[in-house]
């Protein structure tokens, strides 16, 4: 277990810098990273000349394997993760489920049971879709196992997992006073009930009416409403899934509320629902309008955004029948597996700034969910997840390769690069493009 190897000649791309390095590696971690590492013979020696070297991508949202609206999404640990390291994901950070009469701690540790299947490291994020005086109690300790993220909906009313705006600063004051970090799904209720209203008899099977119900009003409703307790209670706050220009310019009141977006909103527009799979790309929020599209990408350029996430809650054609009023088709989209290929594929089309890719994917998430300096960097100590692509493979036809299970995959038909190799912890899992067996993943806990 305790192989050294080197990775030699390659460029490696730092959250700061980019520069020709060799990157050696001892057991589990990075032992040294410097121009010109010689070493004595019988040291297995990897030439990465012409390669680019990223930290492993980590994924600070998914839902592997959640029941939502009847079914349940389509992978589980085992699937999504075999998925996530085609891709160069080496971490994940998933969200808990709280069942009926469950505490906070058992839905952690149910979590954590499932995701023993896993083939990437993971941390947990506690949804937190009920309040009560004991619930909130066991924040504390929940901070302590190393779970310091809690995410609060301000809708999903009839699926019984909306807190009010007084509950929600109940939460905020006591995740703060553990120093830890809200998440918020920011569509405000109200504002969707209202746009719901002239479809509450419909059973309209366009998709563009799911969007119709959910407008960015109610985007900025909840980031405001949010934005204001989390001020309020001196909490650090995190907003998922942004979708909108008016969110990001209502996120601007706020400065210290870090800010995701997931890919489903940079590379699509609504013109996406008039398609024939146009259900396939129901989400909550929707994907927005060209503009939106466009705000989110100059926020992305100029570090507005700080992480991509994907929200990865994949589907089959068949769940999402297109005989299904729109308010029954489950919502959610994978995108765990094209992440990294797809973003980096348009970065370097564009010639942005591959250190803004690596604080997007690995730096900024790793540091607000506290799993810097172990995940995240290509420093010396870190754990050596390590993904080596060479940009001269653009992957075409890359859609039947991909070890996903799923039957549909949104990002078809895009340019992609997939990763060469993928290490996680020093294991070589990804060889050439092609998955090899691998040992589990390992629970990361977060810290404050
Ligand atoms: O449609 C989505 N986003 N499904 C996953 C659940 C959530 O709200 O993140
Ligand atoms: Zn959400
Ligand atoms: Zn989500």
């Amino acid at each position: 277990m305790n192989k050294r190897f080197l990775l030699k000649n390659g460029e490696v791309i730092h959250h700061d810098r980019i520069g020709r390095e060799d990157v050696l590696v001892s057991g589990e971690r990075i032992e040294k990273v410097a121009a010109g590492i010689e070493l004595d013979e019988g040291i297995q020696v990897i030439e990465c000349a012409g390669r680019l070297i990223f930290p492993g991508i980590i994924d600070s949202h998914t839902h592997m394997g959640v029941p939502i609206k009847g079914g349940y999404s389509a992978d589980n640990f085992e699937t999504g993760s075999r998925a996530a390291l085609h891709g160069g994901v080496t971490t994940i950070i998933d969200f808990t489920v709280l069942n009926e009469n469950q505490t906070l701690m058992e839905s952690f540790n149910e979590r954590l049971s499932r995701a023993e299947k896993s083939l990437v490291d993971y941390g947990i994020h506690c949804n937190v879709t009920r309040l009560s005086p004991d619930l909130l109690k066991e924040i504390p300790a929940l901070v302590d196992m190393g779970v310091i993220s809690f995410k609060v909906f301000t809708t999903y009313r009839s699926a019984g997992m909306m807190l009010s705006y007084p509950q929600i600063e109940q939460v905020a004051r006591e995740v703060a006073r553990s120093d830890g970090v809200l998440m918020v799904h920011a569509e405000d209720d109200a504002v969707l009930q209202q746009a719901a209203e002239p479809f509450l008899a419909s059973r309209s099977t366009l998709v563009s009416d799911h969007a119709r119900t959910r407008p960015a009003a109610a985007e900025v409703e909840a980031i405001n409403r949010v934005g204001n307790i989390l001020q309020k209670t001196n909490c650090r706050g995190y907003v998922v899934h942004l979708t909108s220009a008016a969110g990001l310019t209502a996120a601007a009141n706020f400065p210290d509320l870090a800010l995701e977006t997931c890919p489903q909103y940079l590379f699509f527009d609504e013109a996406v629902f008039d398609c024939d799979d146009g259900r396939m790309f129901v989400a909550s929020p929707p994907i927005k309008r060209r503009d939106d599209r466009a705000a989110l990408w100059q926020a992305i350029n100029d570090g507005t955004i700080h992480t991509i996430g994907t929200d990865h809650c994949p589907f089959n054609l068949a769940d999402k029948a297109s005989d299904i009023p729109f308010q029954e088709i489950p919502n959610g989209m994978g995108g765990v597996e094209t992440l990294f290929p797809v973003l980096l594929a348009r970065f370097l089309a564009e010639g942005k700034d591959l250190c803004q890719l690596v604080r997007l994917l690995s730096t900024h998430p790793a540091e607000i969910f506290g799993l810097a300096p172990r995940k995240g960097s290509l420093d010396i100590g870190s754990d050596a997840d390590i993904v080596i692509v060479n940009p001269k493979r653009v992957s075409k036809g890359w859609d039947r390769e991909l070890a996903s299970i799923t039957d549909w995959n949104g990002y078809s038909g895009l340019p992609a690069l997939f990763p060469e190799h993928v290490f996680r912890r020093g294991e070589w899992i990804v060889q050439d493009g092609h998955l090899r067996a691998a040992s589990p993943g390992r629970f990361v806990p977060g810290h404050t």
